[in-house]
C-alpha cells in the first residue's frame, strides 16, 4: 500500500493516502519501503566488560545504521547479566547512550555455569525480556526444566543456544567434508539436534515457551516444524550467515567464517531457506558478536567464535531472500520485525495508529558495497567484506526521532 505516515511525538498518529499537516517535518520516502522498525533478538554488546570490542552506544549505532530500532542483548558480558544490578546497569547505560531500544536478556543460571538458577524474578522486575545462557548452554536437563517452569511465572521465553558440549568439544567448524579436508576438528550437527530435541520435550512437559537460537541444521529445523504442528510452544531464529554461506567458506581459513554454531552444509542451508519460506522460522536474528581484530587474527583453532551482523543483515536478507523470489516483502518484514516482536512479546513491530513510532525505511534497489571500515560497530569481523548486495537501509526512526539517515553520511 502507498500512504503517508504521520508521526506525532513518539507515536504513529495516522496512516492515510494524503496527509497534510502545517509545519510538519517531511521525510520524503517516495519509492522506498516504510516498515515497522526491525528487531534483532540476538546481539552481543559486550558492555559491561569488553568495551574494547563493542559498547552499548556503538552497538546501538550499528543497529540504527542497519535499520534496527530494537536489539536484545545476550547476558554473556563481564560480569554476566545474572542479577538485577547488572540488568539495571544495562538499562541505564542504554537510556543514557543508545540511539535504539536495547532490551537485556538475563542469564538462566548464575554466571551461566549451568548449576543454580539466576535471579530471574528480580531481573524481570529490572527489565529483562527473555532468559538465556547463550554460548554456555545448560547441560543439566533438570536445571533447564526448573528454569522453564520458573520462567512461565513471568511469561518469559527461554532462549537456548543448543549445543551438547560433550559432542562438540574441541570442534571449530562443521563436521563433514571440509573439516576432514582442512584438518580442523568438527562439530557434529548432533550437538545441536540433541539439545533441540531435549528442549522441545521439556517445553512440551512444562508448557513453557522455548526459543531456539541461531538454528543451523536441517534436522533441527524439522524437529521445530514437527513440534509446532503438535502445538508445542517452540519458536526459532536463523542468522543471515546460516542462510547465505556454507562450510565451504572455511576453505579460506578466514577466521571470520568461524562462529558457533558453525557454517553448515549446503543441504542444511537449503533446509533453512525452506523453513524461512514455509513459515517454520519465526525470526532472522544476527548473533552480532563483535571481536577485536587482534583476537580474530589468531590461527583458526584459537580465534574466538563469532561475527558481527547488524550492518549487513537487512541487505543480505533483501538480496538473498527477496530479490531471488524466495519470499515476499511482507514475509521479510515479518522475519525482521513483526515475527521477533511476537517471539519476545514486545509491544513493537507495528505501524498501527497509536503504536510507538519505531520505523525502518529502506530501499529495495540501493546498491550496497559492504565496507567494514565504514561500520559503526567497534569491530570489523565480518565475512561479507567486499560483497555487493541489492537493497539496504535508508533511515531509522526510534520513537519518532530520526536516529539514522544515510543521506547525511554521503
Ligand atoms: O559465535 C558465537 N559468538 N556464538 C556464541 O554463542 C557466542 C558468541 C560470542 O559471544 O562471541
Amino acid at each position: 500500500m502507498q500512504a503517508d505516515v504521520l508521526i506525532q511525538d513518539d507515536r504513529i498518529a495516522a496512516v492515510l493516502p494524503d496527509i497534510y499537516v502545517e509545519d510538519a517535518v517531511i521525510f520524503d520516502a517516495t519509492g522506498l519501503v516504510v516498515a515497522p522498525g526491525l528487531i534483532d533478538l540476538h546481539v552481543h554488546l559486550r558492555e559491561p566488560g569488553r568495551e574494547d570490542k563493542e559498547t552499548i552506544a556503538t552497538g546501538a549505532a550499528a543497529a540504527a545504521a542497519g535499520g534496527f530500532t530494537t536489539v536484545c542483548c545476550m547476558p554473556n558480558t563481564q560480569p554476566v547479566n545474572d542479577n538485577a544490578t547488572v540488568t539495571r546497569y544495562i538499562v541505564e547505560r542504554a537510556r543514557d547512550s543508545a540511539i535504539v531500544n536495547v532490551l537485556p536478556i538475563g542469564a538462566i543460571t548464575r554466571e551461566s555455569k549451568g548449576e543454580q538458577l539466576a535471579e530471574i524474578g528480580e531481573m524481570y522486575q529490572a527489565g529483562i525480556v527473555a532468559i538465556s545462557d547463550d554460548g554456555h548452554p545448560v547441560p543439566n536437563a533438570m536445571v533447564m526444566r526448573r528454569a522453564m517452569q520458573y520462567a512461565m511465572s513471568f511469561n518469559l521465553p527461554v532462549v537456548d543456544h543448543c549445543e551438547c558440549k560433550h559432542i562438540s568439544a574441541g570442534g571449530v567448524v562443521n563436521e563433514g567434508f571440509y573439516s576432514t579436508l582442512l584438518g580442523l576438528k568438527g562439530i557434529s550437527h548432533l550437538a545441536e539436534e540433541l539439545d533441540v530435541q531435549r528442549d522441545i520435550l521439556l517445553a512440551e512437559a512444562t508448557g513453557a515457551h522455548v526459543h531456539i537460537a541461531h538454528l543451523s541444521t536441517a534436522r533441527a529445523l524439522q524437529m521445530v516444524r514437527e513440534a509446532k504442528s503438535r502445538g508445542i510452544r517452540v519458536t526459532c531464529e536463523v542468522t543471515p550467515h546460516h542462510f547465505t554461506l556454507t562450510d565451504a567458506a572455511v576453505e579460506t581459513f578466514d577466521t571470520n567464517t568461524k562462529m558457533n554454531p558453525p557454517l553448515r552444509s549446503a543441504a542444511d542451508v537449503e533446509a533453512i531457506i525452506e523453513g524461512i519460506v514455509d513459515g517454520t522460522v519465526d525470526a532472522i536474528a544476527t548473533d552480532h558478536a563483535p571481536h577485536h581484530a587482534d583476537e580474530k587474527a589468531l590461527e583458526y583453532d584459537k580465534a574466538p567464535f563469532g561475527i558481527i551482523g547488524l550492518e549487513t543483515a537487512l541487505s543480505l536478507s533483501l538480496d538473498r531472500l527477496y530479490h531471488t523470489g524466495k519470499i515476499s516483502l511482507l514475509r521479510l518484514v515479518e522475519l525482521l520485525s513483526t515475527g521477533p516482536a511476537r517471539v519476545f512479546n514486545l509491544k513493537r513491530g507495528s505501524l498501527e495508529v497509536g503504536a510507538i513510532a519505531d520505523v525502518s525505511i529502506f530501499d529495495l534497489n540501493k546498491v550496497v558495497r559492504v565496507d567494514p571500515t565504514k561500520f559503526r560497530s567497534k569491530s570489523r569481523n565480518t565475512p561479507f567484506a567486499g560483497y555487493v548486495l541489492r537493497g539496504g537501509p535508508v533511515a531509522t526512526i526510534v520513537a519518532g526521532r530520526v536516529v539514522y539517515n544515510c543521506k547525511e553520511e554521503e
